[in-house]
């Protein structure tokens, strides 16, 4: 029953038929950290370094009965890949037997597994059962005792049922045995969970009190009974609201959840561990989990996804099991299409896709769906308001809930990155409310400046490349007083960054283009960029034939020459402001007296000073701009700033106009970051507010001399508490 066949669901395992190597533990030094390897906003792909192994996350952690083993451990191990598992150190505890072998041998015996081994401490059996018999310090100690590798605290549960006050005592009481519990845990990996029932101000000071006690990882706890209810909206406002809140560096633990059809929206959120009995539980009652919601197999004629478990059998045949092989053979089945969804979220955040899986996602489920517009749209004062009247009248009795979304959005927006390769592809009005997109507009919106009085024409009606169907006509145009913006389904872009991404790469039907010029649309981005009370004229441009008489015919003049000079000018100037945080006037004063190389097609290549030196480079390919280390150190020498002393985010618009972000590091790094070598967390000292991920960075020494040109590997906040992985990709040392 699909025994002999071998699995590859964990991303760096290789292809094997029996049996796997067993883990090497992590370096000493290594010990507890994580690191990020990838990135897709908030969500990361990372490793967590532990005495069995690094476990790559996001990963699922299976709960292992010890009592009911439905899947050997060893199985996990070996058929499957699993780098993880969590069981209960409170059931160990209580069983003679299991205890007894436990201590003698460690729970890695016991259970017959040799990967990473978290414990829960049995604050769930309490939530389930009443009180429990073990106190604080002692679960600790016996969790150590037993060679975990991650043990968990012994936390107050908080139901969603419970008042503001209830709730608010527990998260303190939860705060309260933190202390004694991280001093019990010496040198083993603690979980610190999560507390505040559904009150997001309540899991908001969670997260930040618990943030100061010496854990390695965070669970977000007291979520089981709002995922049972289907409460999806309020996991959301759970989860932004601790992971806001929390300090980036340490891992984030869904417990208890296991469904697949959270795992995008939650992945894209910065969750990085789940834990679940879901696999067993649901095969248990006959019911199969998919990324689209649960089916029961009373009900299948056919398979509603293909996974080995079952790939030679119908739903019938195995109707006709017995109900322990069903069952076995059920939670075989639903532990594989766990660990594959888990596989497809990881991979689209290698490809920059993980909140347009998430938004897919989000339509299979009308509770996920609600959860998907809170958090996209915060819709809850406008259509979604009957639907959530219970969270509303709950946070009524803290108080407001405006501020909140509009806090957490921007956190999940201040992380975002263009995705340099592939379109964006239309998703219908959900585009509008893409992350990505939001954070490209702000720093356009917030960076490009109008340089011109006169009318503003809007070409309209056609999709990219737009230089082959009017870079003629804009050439002539350019030499007269028009400011010249371009329509696309996501806003209208300045001409000069007509190849920008992701505007010039829209992937949908014809009809987006084609769309006629939306004018409360189009004014409300004018004044986006501080264009007011100046005449409109659009320009249609989907037929281009006579398009230039037409056009000099509307402005009324006739054609001029063309001012090609110009033209360049001005998209070298446009980029250096937009994405390079430059004043118009340093750049302008960059660009004075500048020769452009062009390409066969006539764009511009290279842009090479008054004095011959070579500056920047535009790419061709999504529109962005290369620096030269001579590049790098005319920009170096505009600065107006001081030196960075802190790592202070700070507000979005207070950043614009002052360059690019630098990046101070240490005397141990200089050496190595001359040389081209990456910069490592760690070696970090402070850093310019307004460094996001993928963002071109200086890299300075402390007294402020440039080291180096990078790419952003990581917001500010990141860069003040990791301790392990890349901060910085160094693409040139300054030497
Ligand atoms: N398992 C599921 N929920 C919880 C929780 O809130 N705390 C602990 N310790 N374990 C859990």
């Amino acid at each position: 029953m699909g025994k002999s066949i071998s699995y590859r669901l964990v991303t760096s395992m290789k292809w094997q038929n029996d049996t796997r190597e067993d883990p090497k533990p992590c370096r000493e030094n290594d010990h507890g950290k994580f690191e990020i390897t990838r990135r897709d906003g908030q969500a990361r792909l990372g490793k967590l370094h532990t005495n069995h192994g690094i476990v790559e996350t996001p990963c699922l952690l299976p709960v292992i009965n010890p009592n009911i083993r439905t899947i050997e451990p060893r199985e996990m191990w070996d058929k499957y890949g699993i780098q993880a598992l969590i069981t209960n150190s409170y059931v160990i505890w209580k069983h003679e037997k299991l205890k007894s072998v436990a201590t003698s041998e460690g729970v890695h015996s016991l259970l017959d597994y040799p990967g990473m081994i978290m414990t829960d401490s049995g604050t769930f059996q309490s939530y389930v059962y009443g009180d429990v018999e073990v106190g604080v310090e002692e679960i600790v100690e016996f969790q150590k005792e037993i060679g975990v590798d991650v043990a968990t605290m012994l936390d107050v549960f908080t139901r969603p049922d419970m008042t503001y006050h209830q709730v608010e005592k527990a998260v303190l009481e939860t705060i309260e045995r933190s202390g004694p519990s991280v001093t019990k845990s010496e040198n083993m990996m603690l979980n610190g969970p999560i507390q505040g029932g559904v009150f997001p101000e309540l899991r908001a000071m969670s997260a930040k009190m618990m943030s100061d006690f010496d854990f390695s990882i965070h669970p977000i706890g007291g979520i089981v009974p709002i995922m049972e209810q289907q409460k999806y909206t309020n996991l959301a406002k759970i989860m932004l609201a601790t992971k806001s809140n929390l300090a980036p560096n340490r891992p984030v633990h869904m417990f208890g959840c296991g469904h697949p059809m959270l795992f995008p929206m939650l992945i894209a959120m910065g969750a990085d561990l789940f834990d679940s009995a879901a696999y067993v539980l649901f095969a248990r009652d006959g019911r199969l989990l998919t990324p689209w919601g649960t089916e029961r197999i009373s009900e299948l004629e056919e398979w509603p996804i293909i996974m080995p478990a079952i790939a030679n059998l119908t739903p019938a045949d195995v109707r006709k099991m017995n109900k322990e092989d069903r069952t076995i053979l059920l939670s075989r089945f639903n532990l594989e299409v766990t660990l594959q969804e888990l596989s497809r979220c990881r991979q689209a955040v290698r490809d920059g896709t993980i909140w347009r899986l998430a938004e897919r996602r989000s339509h299979q489920h009308p509770a996920l769906r609600e959860a998907f517009l809170w958090l996209t749209t915060n819709p809850s004062k406008a259509i979604l308001e009957p639907l959530i009247l219970d969270e509303i009248s709950a946070s009524k009795e803290t108080g407001e809930e405006k501020g909140r979304w509009e806090e957490n959005w921007d956190w999940i927006v201040s992380a975002q990155q263009t995705p340099r390769n592939g379109g964006e592809s239309w998703g219908g009005n959900d585009t509008f409310n893409r992350p990505h997109l939001e954070m490209a507009k702000r720093n356009l919106h917030s960076r490009w400046k109008p340089q011109n009085n006169g009318d503003v024409i809007i070409f309209h009606g056609a999709s990219a490349p737009w230089r082959e169907k009017i870079g003629d006509l804009v050439e002539r145009i350019y030499s007269l007083d028009y400011e010249l913006f371009i329509q696309t389904p996501i806003g209208i872009i300045p001409y000069g960054l007509e190849d920008l991404n992701p505007w010039a790469h829209i992937e949908g039907p014809d009809w987006l283009w084609k769309s006629k010029p939306d004018f409360i649309k189009i004014q409300h981005d004018l004044e986006q960029f501080g264009i007011t009370g100046r005449r409109i004229i659009p320009i249609d441009i989907s037929d281009t034939e006579e398009l230039h008489k037409r056009v000099f015919e509307i402005l009324e003049i006739e054609p001029p020459e063309r001012d090609t000079e110009r033209r360049k000018l001005r998209q070298i100037v446009d980029k250096l402001c937009v994405l390079y945080n430059l004043e118009y006037m340093d750049a302008n004063k960059l660009c004075e007296g500048a020769s452009f190389v062009m390409s066969t097609t006539n764009r511009i290549r290279n842009v090479i000073d008054s004095e011959g030196i070579h500056l920047f480079s535009p790419r061709l390919a999504e529109g962005g701009l290369s620096l030269t280390v001579d590049g790098a150190r005319k920009l170096h020498s505009l600065r107006k700033e001081g030196i960075p002393d802190r790592f202070d985010a700070g507000d979005f618009d207070s950043h614009t106009g002052k360059g690019l972000a630098w990046v101070v590091v240490d005397d141990d790094a200089e050496p190595y970051v001359k040389q081209g070598r990456n910069v490592m967390h760690g070696f970090i000292l402070a850093c310019d507010g307004w460094a996001r991920p993928d963002e071109t960075v200086l890299v300075v020494n402390k007294a402020g001399e440039l080291l180096a040109i990078g790419r952003s590997q990581s917001t500010p906040s990141e860069f003040a508490t990791f301790s392990k992985g890349i901060a910085v990709k160094v693409r040139e040392g300054c030497p």
